[in-house]
């Protein structure tokens, strides 16, 4: 008698699951893929001969020897090697992007400050010749702090690309969808996303459905990592599987172009002749990403008081200060309150960090007039501010049953370096002049009777 278990028949999945046909779920994952079958050496990463003639490449996104646990690089397999993507340099000037440190004597940065949608200009302007920017921070040199930008993009770039070696970009859209085509493959972006493009990968953006305004935090430092949740555990905030890197995709495309790289600071131009955008195949954990807002899963007091707005991060970037992030990127989103006899919105406060807000859409709780979507705010390093009169006598005075905080989508980011007003942020862009006085109807209260309210 045969006593041999018969197998057990399992049932395979058939395809991938979900809506994200093109990208694969996970943050900081070691992926693989490929565009044609067979171009992803199997087992190594530097056979003697690749397939298909494929030249093999490591782009490293952190010193080889960061520690395993921060370790980031990715194995291209690719047409031609970088080294045939850059020839000689030239200096070109982008007048409006700036990189710290950029401290303009005329400029006062001191202060609290407001402004509403920076409008599109009449010509055409890509991703490079449409970034504005409003703040710079730290030291592009050393690799610490950040800058804030506005893009304005109506054009598509053509032969043209474009990588920064000083910063990886987190990408905040409020208007339009982009596609960002790069050598790891394809982003294609729309409000309530962002995407995150690392430091030194070359890419081109496209104007899918424009005008396309957005915000752009330039991180100089260490990558933004997820935060860690302490005794909140495995889930909410940010989930890694909400994370989607594209797969691979490549173009082989011979044309007279044009690569655009900002390198200390500075930009400079080289002429190819041909797409650089060529890697077919690939694998590892450094590597473009994007991430729907709508699936952050905000965490809250459920009794009375609220935590530090610090519960609403989304992506922090450490700053080799334990609990002090370079940046860190916070996200406003609809949410229920539910605190009792608490005053709800967020409260007065000095700050040691500095934190410049955009508004994505709808109305933010704090400040119900004034910043509105694409507009932005900054309350500089350790200076106060607060609810305005409209708020603070609303949410005193509210029936404080359970509300739904619904059509508000704002952000920041918040930095440990105090930030620098642009030229372009005190003079060109639409600085709200009355902004300070949303706090002078406030009225003194106090007149020593107890009990008064
Ligand atoms: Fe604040």
């Amino acid at each position: 008698m045969n006593t041999q278990a018969k197998p057990h028949s399992l049932t395979t999945a058939a395809s991938p699951v979900g809506p994200h046909q093109g990208y694969m779920p996970g943050f900081g994952n070691d992926f693989e893929t490929e565009a044609l079958p067979g171009a992803l050496p199997q087992g190594m990463n530097s056979p003697q001969k690749c397939n298909y003639g494929l030249y093999g490449e490591q782009l490293s996104g952190t010193a080889f020897t960061a520690p395993s646990h921060q370790n980031e690089r990715t194995w291209c397999y690719r047409i031609r090697p970088s080294v045939k993507h850059t020839h000689r340099f030239a200096k070109i000037d982008l007048p409006y992007w700036k990189s710290a440190p950029h401290i303009d004597p005329d400029v006062i940065s001191l202060g609290q400050y407001r402004w509403d949608p920076v409008p599109h200009a009449d010509e055409p302007l890509t991703w490079l010749t449409g970034m504005r920017t409003m703040t710079t921070a730290g030291d592009v040199n050393t690799q610490v702090g950040m800058a804030s930008h506005i893009y304005l993009v109506t054009a598509s770039m053509q032969d043209a690309y474009f990588f920064s070696a000083d910063s990886e970009l987190l990408i905040v859209p409020q208007e339009g969808r982009l596609r960002f085509a790069t050598e790891l493959g394809v982003i294609d972006l729309e409000p309530q996303e962002i995407a995150i493009i690392p430091r030194g990968l070359v890419y081109r953006v496209e104007v899918l459905d424009g005008p396309a305004r957005g915000f752009v935090c330039e991180n100089y430092g260490q990558k933004f990592d997820l935060p860690g949740r302490g005794p909140i555990g495995a889930n909410c905030m940010a989930n890694r599987r909400d994370f989607k890197t594209p797969v691979a995709a490549f173009e082989d495309r011979d044309a007279p172009s044009t690569v655009t790289v900002k390198w200390a600071g500075q930009f400079h131009e080289t002429k190819i002749g041909h797409s650089p955008l060529d890697v077919v195949a690939w694998h590892g954990n450094y590597a473009p990403v994007k991430y729907d807002l709508r699936t952050y899963c905000p965490v809250g007091s459920i009794l009375f008081d609220h935590p530090d707005p610090s519960i609403f991060t989304v992506l922090t970037a450490p700053s080799g200060v334990e609990g002090t992030a370079n940046i860190d990127f916070v996200l406003f989103r609809d949410r229920w309150m539910v605190a009792e006899d608490t005053f709800r919105p967020p409260w007065y406060h000095k700050n040691v960090m500095s934190e410049l807000m955009g508004n994505i859409y709808g109305i933010y709780d704090a400040k119900p007039k004034g910043f509105v979507p694409g507009g932005m705010s900054l309350h500089n390093m350790m200076l106060p501010h607060g609810p305005d009169k409209t708020a603070f006598e609303g949410a005193s005075n509210a029936d404080l049953s359970a509300e739904k905080l619904e059509d508000t989508m704002s952000f920041m980011f918040e930095t440990r370096f105090p930030q620098h007003l642009t030229a372009f942020a005190a003079k060109e862009a639409p600085l709200q002049d009355d902004y300070i006085d949303c706090w002078t109807d406030l009225e003194k209260k106090f007149d020593g009777t107890p009990g008064k309210k």
